[in-house]
């Protein structure tokens, strides 16, 4: 099986890196790039091709632009796409209406997590009527290489991005707040802060995942009635609901944006 990479950006270089250290030799991966030099760096794990000749070699062609250049993409390759290959596309906002107006042809999104650069991806999978099962396998089978697949309708892309993919960059912007302010109330060196802040959020959530603790069972745990931590709870649950709730109307609007832009 052949495997393509077009964009060679952050997701791009990501997966083709990732590809080629599960195995996959030079002669079954392919990649394209807009900026072509880009790729020098790749030259001895993929063959560097076209898109249209990326697109008619592969079995499956994973398109890995922002959203306003998919069309583009799609496009330039749509003649040459080869007879049965999936075509995968990494944006959550462009529908398989809007891709579908382009090409006919079996198409999935695939949405993975910066964590998939240590191999702990929670990578998102849906797809058009046209894929069948022995493409689905060979997908999941791919993306295993960067961590754990799971399957959505594709109505729940949008919200599952946000809980998977934008997720670490809300963890770091809490936690970066956080940390924020504990600098203002100890001599402690900042990057012992941020380092005991960060095991103790790790270990947390492996404890709760390996534990099967809720979030509540933690805060029991540590929380003791009329306690220090209790007073910490407290202001947390009363304060941040508020900021919870905001946050998800403005992702989610944005997300509805760029759909519509992409429609
Ligand atoms: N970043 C994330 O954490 C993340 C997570 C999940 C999904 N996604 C989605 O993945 C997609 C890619 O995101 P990214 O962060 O990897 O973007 P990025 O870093 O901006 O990379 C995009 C790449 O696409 C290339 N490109 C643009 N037009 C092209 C064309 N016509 N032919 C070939 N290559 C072209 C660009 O080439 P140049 O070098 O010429 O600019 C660039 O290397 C987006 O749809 C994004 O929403 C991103």
């Amino acid at each position: 099986m052949k495997t393509g990479i077009i964009g060679y950006g952050s997701m791009g270089r990501m997966l083709l890196w990732k590809f080629a250290e599960s195995g996959i030799a030079k002669q079954d991966l392919y990649a394209f790039n807009r900026t072509i030099e880009k790729l020098d760096e790749a030259k001895d794990i993929a063959k560097i091709v076209p898109a249209k000749e990326l697109a008619a070699s592969c079995d499956i062609t994973f398109v890995c632009v922002r959203p306003a250049d998919i069309k583009t993409v799609l496009e330039e390759i749509k003649d040459d796409i080869k007879e049965g290959a999936l075509i995968v596309s990494l944006n959550g906002s462009v529908s398989f209406e809007a891709i579908g107006s382009i090409t006919d042809t079996k198409t999935a999104k695939v949405i993975p997590s910066l964590t998939a650069e240590i191999g702990r991806s929670q990578t998102l999978v849906c797809y058009n009527g046209k894929v069948n099962d022995e493409d689905k396998t060979a997908l999941k089978g791919l993306l295993s290489s960067i961590g754990n697949v799971i399957e959505l309708p594709e109505n729940e892309m949008g919200m599952g991005s946000e809980l998977v993919s934008c997720m670490p960059g809300f963890i770091a912007s809490i936690f970066d707040v956080i940390c924020s302010s504990a600098k203002k109330h100890t001599s402690i060196p900042d990057d012992q802060i941020v380092r005991m802040v960060l095991q103790t959020m790790s270990a947390t959530g492996d404890l709760m995942l390996q534990k099967d603790m809720t979030f509540e069972d933690v805060v029991k745990r540590v929380a003791t009635p009329g306690g220090i931590t209790e007073e910490g709870t407290k202001v947390v649950y009363e304060g941040f609901p508020e900021t919870a709730d905001l946050l998800f109307e403005k992702t989610l609007e944005k997300r509805r944006q760029t759909a519509a832009k992409n429609s």
